[in-house]
This record gives structure tokens, C-alpha cells and sequence, in this order.
């Protein structure tokens, strides 16, 4: 089943503080967000990418398509002020397709496994986001004290991608932009507006890289791979 992706890479990347947008920087030779771009490049399922990008930004992107084979980039929009305005900025530019997925650019080890369930699970039920079971207790607390151990069993950590039917998240990002609301993912706009969102079990691999340490442990999985080939 064919989709079109929408890869949100208009941060600034704060929290690596490395004083540039974070997905310019190297694993392994070769810039994060380069890493990304590939596997929707090598994804005989994926017809499209979307890329939202800061306008000044715009220049070093379109030499890095060019300098790694990318070919299935079919806009560059102005990314927004937060995550959501970037992926609105996408929906917008785009023809309509059966399925979209969005996912951060900043997460470049997901699978092409992954993304196929996804698909599957968005075209069945509408949307679907990645997850992974939280491994360690989780405690709910309040002014720095305990009030529960919640039940680890229904506790899931989303990541990206999510995928949807293009209809129902244009919907909700319409909505959303209509009433001001500002979610930390596309998800939770669809749950404001009850419809279903499955979980998909994802890879602790999936990291989206945020600070420092992440690039170490980046490498440690590049690594990994190359090792099983
Ligand atoms: N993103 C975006 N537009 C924004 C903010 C973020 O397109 N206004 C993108 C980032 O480039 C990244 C993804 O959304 O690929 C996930 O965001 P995050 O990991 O928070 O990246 P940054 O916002 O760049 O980092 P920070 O929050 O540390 O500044
Ligand atoms: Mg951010």
C-alpha cells in the first residue's frame, strides 16, 4: 500500500544546543537528516515526501537532495513556529493522497517493517502511531512526592511516525488550527475529535535524537546494523 510521508525539519534543535539546526548534524558520516531522507527514498511504498523546512534553511537542503539521490521530494514548504504549524504547512501543499504518515525528521532508525504496519493499520482503522512499551515503573507524582505506581501495563511511549487517511487528519489539523489548539502530536488531535488511534509496536530503536547523548547512542545502532548487515 502506497503513502506520502511528511517529515516536519524546520526545528532548531534547542536542546542539543549544538547552535544549529540539530538535523545537519553527522552520524556516521553523514547528516541525520540525510539518514532519514534514505529510508523513504529506498521505501518502494512511499511515493512522496514532504519536507518542511525554515526558509533560510531552504538552500543546504535542496545541495543535500541532490548531494545523497533523494528524488521523491515533492515540496519544501516554510516550516512554523511549532512541530504542528510545520506539519500544517505540508498538508497544505499536498494533492490528496490515500494515507500520510508524519514523522520527525529527527528520528532517522525507523524501519521500513514498521512503517508498513503503520500503513496497513491507518487504512483498516484511520490512524495509527508507533509506540513502545514503557520498560521502567512509572510513578505518578505530584510536588515531588508519590501518589501511584501506575499500572505499567497500559502504558505506551508514542514516537513517530503516525499514520493516517489523508481526510481525517486534515480534519483535525483544521479544527485544531480553527479553536488555537496546539498538541505535541498529531494523535492527540484525532483523539480530541474521538476517533480511534491504534498503537503499533515500534522499536526502541526509534530514538529521536534530542541531546547530546542521543548521537552516541545513534552511532551505537548504526553500528549495530552494520554489523548484521
Ligand atoms: N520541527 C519543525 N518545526 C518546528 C519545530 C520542530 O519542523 N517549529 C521538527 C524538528 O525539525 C524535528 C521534529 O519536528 O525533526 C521533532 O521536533 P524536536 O525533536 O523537538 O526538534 P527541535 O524542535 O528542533 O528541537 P528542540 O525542541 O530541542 O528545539
Ligand atoms: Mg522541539
Amino acid at each position: 500500500m502506497q503513502y506520502e510521508v511528511v517529515l516536519p525539519a524546520a526545528g532548531s534543535g534547542k536542546r542539543m544546543g549544538a547552535g544549529q539546526n540539530k538535523l545537519f548534524l553527522y552520524l556516521l558520516g553523514k547528516p541525520i537528516l540525510a539518514h532519514t531522507l534514505e529510508v523513504f527514498e529506498r521505501d518502494d511504498r512511499c511515493t512522496g515526501i514532504w519536507l518542511a523546512v525554515k526558509p533560510e534553511e531552504r538552500a543546504f537542503i535542496e545541495r543535500m537532495l541532490v548531494e545523497y539521490g533523494i528524488t521523491k521530494v515533492k515540496g519544501l514548504p516554510d516550516g512554523g513556529a511549532e512541530r504542528q504549524h510545520s506539519v500544517h504547512s505540508c498538508l497544505k501543499a499536498m494533492e490528496q493522497v490515500s494515507i500520510v504518515l508524519v514523522h520527525d525528521a529527527a528520528r532517522p532508525f525507523i524501519t521500513h517493517d514498521i512503517i508498513a504496519h503503520l500503513v496497513e493499520s491507518a487504512h483498516d482503522y484511520g490512524a495509527a502511531i508507533a509506540g513502545v512499551r514503557a520498560k521502567d515503573t512509572m510513578k505518578k507524582v505530584s510536588n515531588g512526592i508519590i501518589e501511584e505506581t501506575v499500572d505499567r501495563e497500559s502504558l505506551w511511549m508514542v514516537q513517530t511516525p503516525q499514520a493516517f487517511r489523508f481526510e481525517l487528519i486534515v480534519e483535525a489539523e483544521d479544527v485544531a488550527e480553527k479553536v488555537g489548539f496546539l498538541g505535541t502530536d498529531e494523535a492527540m488531535l484525532m483523539e480530541r475529535l474521538g476517533h480511534e488511534v491504534r498503537i503499533v509496536e515500534s522499536s526502541y530503536e526509534n530514538v529521536k535524537i534530542t541531546t547530546q547523548e542521543d548521537l552516541v547512542f545513534g552511532e551505537a545502532i548504526l553500528h549495530k546494523r552494520a554489523l548484521e548487515g
